[in-house]
């Protein structure tokens, strides 16, 4: 896999474009699979994730056409194919295929997701809601299968605000027999943008945003186009580079409600930030202190922005605790830090952060958020950083080196 070759110690300014949400545009991808229609989708980002996503739903039978950031997507008659270990395990967000799929077709069958650097990953939230909708659903050999003459709607508690399980219960819900509430709903912004599209298609979905979603299950949905809202965690990547860096630059193309724990944290730690509906300004010029976080479920502290927080955090003056209460094992970018010299203490979910200063080192992407904490890491810390195995940085941040660089960083690809 390709390395990055960070100089460090370079102030980060001027303007940067954020692309759209990879997390909101998979499951309106597969959203598309509920479509009688075609759909056009637009802002989509240009990551292998994505690239992954419409290569499953092509082997699903859809015909897909890329224009720039816009997927034409007609999908008539979708295969319930099997999708194998490989594919699932090359993108986990292909379990978000199994809702539509199994509304529309009335079958599945899909390999279980293998656990990842993060954590277990279960998916039985989602298989809960299924069986509750009068799917049959099976686990053998590796395998789920589930089938239903057609979903009824149904009642459902999830245990844990999953956003995958309330994404995928949403598409199944939308074209069920009858009504579906799910409680304690994820209210994800990327949640919203999915139930808004569903409803531009014609569906009837109620509270997305909120902990109690209603759908009102409609006999079809028809294909519209749609535009994927701004990526909230690329957007808070960019905030927390410029931070590390003392840096000042504007961030474009936000939604800059969907960035008020970034924002409220930036503010905490000393960083000036001037926050207009689409633009975000970070003045890290004085530097940055520290803060607290703890991890939660949205409109809390992102769990996806915790590595860099915990990178930015390393170079900060002064000490912070950093709790992680969404995955179990997301703390895969301490050791590596630590060989930038980073003072961590990690005692189960909870990390230690004493500030100082970085020096650069040899270390390794282990998934794309701890990846992205490396990178800022690396712009921080004093003389040369290599980076290896920045393909996992490169599923979730398209041309991230290249952007960087726009904003007087100093970072090559070999
Ligand atoms: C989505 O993953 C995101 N991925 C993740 O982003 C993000 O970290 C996560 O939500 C939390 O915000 C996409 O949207 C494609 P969950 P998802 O179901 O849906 C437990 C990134 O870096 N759980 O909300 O898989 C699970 O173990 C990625 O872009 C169950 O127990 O997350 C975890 O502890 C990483 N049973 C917690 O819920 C289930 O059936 C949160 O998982 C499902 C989940």
């Amino acid at each position: 896999m390709k390395s990055y070759i960070i100089k460090g110690g370079r102030a980060l300014y001027g303007s940067i474009d954020i692309n759209g949400s990879k997390n909101a545009a998979l499951p309106i991808l597969a959203a598309t699979l509920l479509a009688d229609g075609e759909c056009k989708i637009s802002n989509v980002p240009d990551l292998t994730d994505i690239k992954n996503m419409c290569e499953l739903l092509s082997c699903l039978g859809c015909e897909i056409e890329k224009r720039y950031d816009t997927y034409e997507i007609f999908c008539s008659n979708p295969k319930s194919d099997i999708m194998s270990y490989e594919t699932v395990n090359k993108l986990r967000a292909s379990i978000l295929v199994a809702g539509p799929l199994l509304a529309k077709t009335g079958k599945i069958r899909i390999s279980m997701p293998g656990g990842c650097q993060i954590g277990a990953r279960p998916i039985d939230l989602h298989l809960k809601g299924f069986t509750s909708m009068g799917a049959n659903v099976n686990q053998g050999h590796g395998y789920i299968e589930a089938e239903c003459q057609r979903l009824h709607g149904a009642k459902i508690y999830l245990d844990f605000p999953s956003v995958g399980a309330t994404e995928n219960l949403i598409m199944a819900a939308s074209v069920a027999k009858g009504t579906t509430i799910i409680e304690n709903a994820a209210a994800e912004p990327e949640i919203t943008n999915l139930a808004d599209f569903i409803n531009k298609m014609g569906g009837k979905v109620y509270g997305a945003g909120t902990d109690n979603i209603t759908i009102e299950g409609v006999e079809a949905l028809k294909g519209t186009d749609f535009s994927v809202i701004p990526d909230r965690i690329e957007a808070g990547t960019f905030a927390f580079a410029v931070a590390s860096t003392k840096g000042c630059a504007i961030i474009n193309n936000v939604i800059t409600e969907h960035l008020k724990p970034i924002i409220a944290k930036l503010n905490e730690c000393g960083v000036y930030t001037k926050a207009n509906e689409n633009s975000l300004i970070v003045d890290a010029s004085n530097g940055a202190g520290s803060a607290d976080i703890k991890t939660m479920p949205y409109p809390g502290f992102p769990t996806d922005l915790q590595a860099p927080y915990v990178a930015l955090m390393s170079g900060a003056r002064g000490t912070s605790m950093v709790v992680e209460t969404v995955f179990e094992n997301r703390f895969m970018h301490i050791p590596e830090l630590g060989r930038m010299g980073a003072s961590i203490k990690v005692d189960g979910r909870t990390a230690v952060v004493e500030g100082t200063n970085l020096t650069g080192a040899k270390v390794k992407a282990t998934d794309l958020r701890a990846g992205a904490g490396l990178v800022i890491a690396g712009l921080n810390a004093y003389g040369e950083t290599v980076i290896e195995d920045v393909g996992h940085i490169e599923r979730g941040y398209s041309n991230f080196a290249e952007r960087l660089n726009s904003l007087n960083a100093d970072i090559h690809i070999q």
